[in-house]
C-alpha cells in the first residue's frame, strides 16, 4: 500500500550467496511484480563501495531466470535504481545507526518494515544481530531477520546460537532459511499427499516399503573446502535439507495450512525417531580420478583442506519414525558430492502385490515388480509412477512403465528459484516454509551423538573416485534392510 514501504538491507552483500542467489531472486521478485509499491534494497558489507559500483556488481553477476525475458534490460535498471549500499562492520552499532539514517530517508515517513538478511558466517551472526537491532529496528512496523545454516555444528551450539539471537529478537522475528523447503516439489509434497484422493491412503508401513532421499552432485567442493570441512555432508545436507523433505512427507494431516500447524507435526515426526546409531551410516570421501585424459582432484586436493581430513563428503543412513503410520519403515538417506550425476529426489518403493497373479512374470526378483513413486526435486522435475503393464501383443508379457508427469512437458511456465519464494514469504510474514526453534532443536538431537561418535573415534571414511557412484558400503547399508537404492536403475 501507499502508507508502508519495506527495506530489505542484505548483510554480506559482497558475499557469494548474495551475487549469486538473493539479489537475482529480489530482482525476479520485482520483474514479476510480487515487491511492494515501496521498497528499498541495501546492501551491507565492510569494504568500501558505491551506490554505482553495488549496481554494477549487481547487474554483472546476475544470471536468473528472468534473463532471457523481454525488456529485462529496462526492468533491470528500474530494480538497480532501488538498490543502495552502506558500507560498515558487522559488529559496529555505529555503522547500523548509519544505515538506520539512511534507510529513514528512503522511508519518507511511511511505516518502515525492515527485512535483514544475514548472507554472512555465522560466527559473527549474533553481533550483527545485536548492532541490527539496536541501531537498526523498524521504529512503527516490523523487523525480521533471515537466517541460514550452518546454525552451529551441535545440538550445544545450536542452542547457544538460538538463546543468543533470542536476546534480541522474538522467535517470530526470525526465518530460518532451509532453502530446499523453497523448492517447487517440495512445496508440491503436501498437494500430492493431501488434495489426492490415491495416495494418502497408501502413505504408511501398510503399503509403503522403503522411503529413499537421495542427493547428489557431480561436483567437489571446489572453493567452498575451508567452510565444508568443518562441516562435512551431514550437517550440510542431511540434518537440514533431506530431514526437512523427511518430516514433511511423513507428516499426519496437518489441522490447517497455517505455519504452526504444519510445523506442529512436522516437529511431531522428528520427535518420533531415534537417534542415528552409527552402524546405520556409511561415510565417504571422494579422491582424485583420471578418466578420458582429464584429471579431478580428491577432496584433500583442495588447498583449503588439511591433508589428513576425515570429513565425509559421501554419507547414506537409514532412519526410523516411531510411531504407529511408519514404525519399521526405512528411510534411507544417501548425499554426496563429486559423484556421476546431478540430482536430488524422493523415491516411494511400494510393497509386493499379495498373491500376484502374475508373479511368474517377474522371475525370482519381485522387487522388481513393485511400484515405485518417484518425486524429482532437480534436475527436469518431474512426478512419475512406475507401474507394471501389459506389453502390447498376443502374448502375456509385462514390462514397467511410467505414469510420468514431466514439468517442462506439462507447464509452460519456469520453475521459480527457492530463495524467491521464500524471500517473498519472509516480506509477507508467511512462516510456513521456515524452520521453527524447536524443529531445529529437534533435527540436531537426532545427528549429534552420531557426529560426536564420528568426530571421537576418527572414524575413517570409505574413499570413491570422483565422479562415481560412491562407497559399495552404501549398497550393504541398504542391503541390511532388504532395500535396493532406486537411482542404480
Ligand atoms: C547448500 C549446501 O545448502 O546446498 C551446498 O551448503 C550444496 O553444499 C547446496 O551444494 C545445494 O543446493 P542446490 O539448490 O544447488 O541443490
Amino acid at each position: 500500500d501507499d502508507k508502508s514501504t519495506v527495506s530489505i538491507t542484505v548483510v554480506g552483500a559482497s558475499g557469494d550467496l548474495a551475487k549469486k542467489k538473493i539479489f537475482p531472486a529480489l530482482f525476479a521478485l520485482y520483474y514479476e511484480d510480487c515487491l511492494p509499491k515501496h521498497f528499498t534494497i541495501f546492501g551491507y558489507a565492510r569494504s568500501k563501495m558505491t551506490d554505482a559500483e553495488l549496481r554494477n556488481m549487481v547487474r554483472k553477476t546476475l544470471t536468473c531466470r528472468i534473463d532471457k525475458r523481454e525488456n529485462c534490460g529496462e526492468k533491470m535498471e528500474e530494480f538497480l535504481s532501488r538498490c543502495f549500499y552502506q558500507s560498515g562492520q558487522y559488529d559496529s552499532e555505529e555503522n547500523f545507526e548509519e544505515l538506520d539514517k539512511k534507510l529513514k530517508e528512503h522511508e519518507a515517513g511511511r511505516v518502515s518494515n525492515r527485512l535483514f538478511y544475514l548472507s554472512i558466517p555465522p560466527n559473527i551472526f549474533v553481533n550483527a544481530v545485536k548492532c541490527a537491532t539496536l541501531s537498526a529496528t523498524s521504529a512503527n512496523g516490523w523487523t525480521r531477520v533471515i537466517v541460514e545454516k550452518p546454525f552451529g555444528r551441535d545440538s550445544e551450539s545450536s542452542a547457544a546460537l538460538t538463546s543468543a539471537l533470542k536476546q534480541y529478537l522474538e522467535e517470530d522475528q526470525i526465518f530460518r532459511i532451509d532453502h530446499y523447503l523453497g523448492k517447487e516439489l517440495i512445496e508440491n509434497l503436501s498437494v500430492l499427499r493431501f488434495s489426492n484422493l490415491i495416495f494418502e491412503p497408501l502413505w504408511s508401513r501398510q503399503y509403503i516399503r522403503n522411503v529413499q532421499l537421495i542427493f547428489s552432485e557431480d561436483f567437489g567442493t571446489e572453493g567452498r573446502g575451508g567452510y565444508f570441512d568443518h562441516y562435512g555432508i551431514i550437517r550440510d545436507i542431511m540434518q537440514n535439507h533431506l530431514l526437512q523433505i523427511l518430516a514433511i512427507f511423513a507428516m499426519e494431516t496437518p489441522v490447517s495450512l497455517d505455519a504452526e500447524d504444519i510445523r506442529n507435526e512436522k516437529v511431531k515426526v522428528l520427535r518420533s525417531m531415534m537417534p542415528l546409531r552409527a552402524d546405520d551410516v556409511v561415510i565417504g570421501q571422494y579422491k582424485s580420478h583420471t578418466k578420458g585424459g582429464v584429471s579431478y582432484p580428491g577432496y584433500t586436493d583442495d588447498k583449503t583442506v588439511p591433508n589428513d581430513s576425515l570429513t565425509p563428503t559421501f554419507a547414506a543412513a537409514a532412519l526410523f519414525i516411531n510411531n504407529a503410520r511408519w514404525d519399521g519403515v526405512p528411510f534411507l538417506m544417501k548425499a554426496g558430492k563429486a559423484l556421476h550425476n546431478r540430482r536430488a529426489e524422493i523415491r516411494v518403493q511400494f510393497r509386493h502385490v499379495p498373491g500376484n497373479l502374475y508373479n511368474r512374470s517377474f522371475g525370482t526378483d519381485l522387487d522388481r515388480a513393485t511400484n515405485e513413486l518417484v518425486i524429482r526435486v532437480q534436475p527436469d522435475e518431474a512426478i512419475y509412477l512406475k507401474i507394471n503393464n501389459k506389453v502390447p501383443g498376443l502374448g502375456m508379457r509385462l514390462d514397467r512403465s511410467n505414469l510420468n508427469l514431466l514439468y517442462k512437458a506439462r507447464y509452460s511456465k519456469e520453475i521459480p528459484c527457492a530463495y524467491e519464494r521464500l524471500l517473498l514469504d519472509a516480506i509477507e510474514g508467511e512462516r510456513r516454509l521456515f524452520i521453527r526453534s524447536d524443529e531445529l532443536d529437534a533435527a540436531w538431537s537426532l545427528f549429534t551423538p552420531l557426529l560426536k561418535e564420528l568426530d571421537e573415534k576418527k572414524i575413517i571414511p570409505e574413499y570413491y573416485p570422483y565422479g562415481s557412484r560412491g562407497p559399495v558400503g552404501a549398497h550393504y547399508l541398504a542391503a541390511k534392510y532388504n532395500v535396493k537404492w532406486g537411482d542404480l536403475g
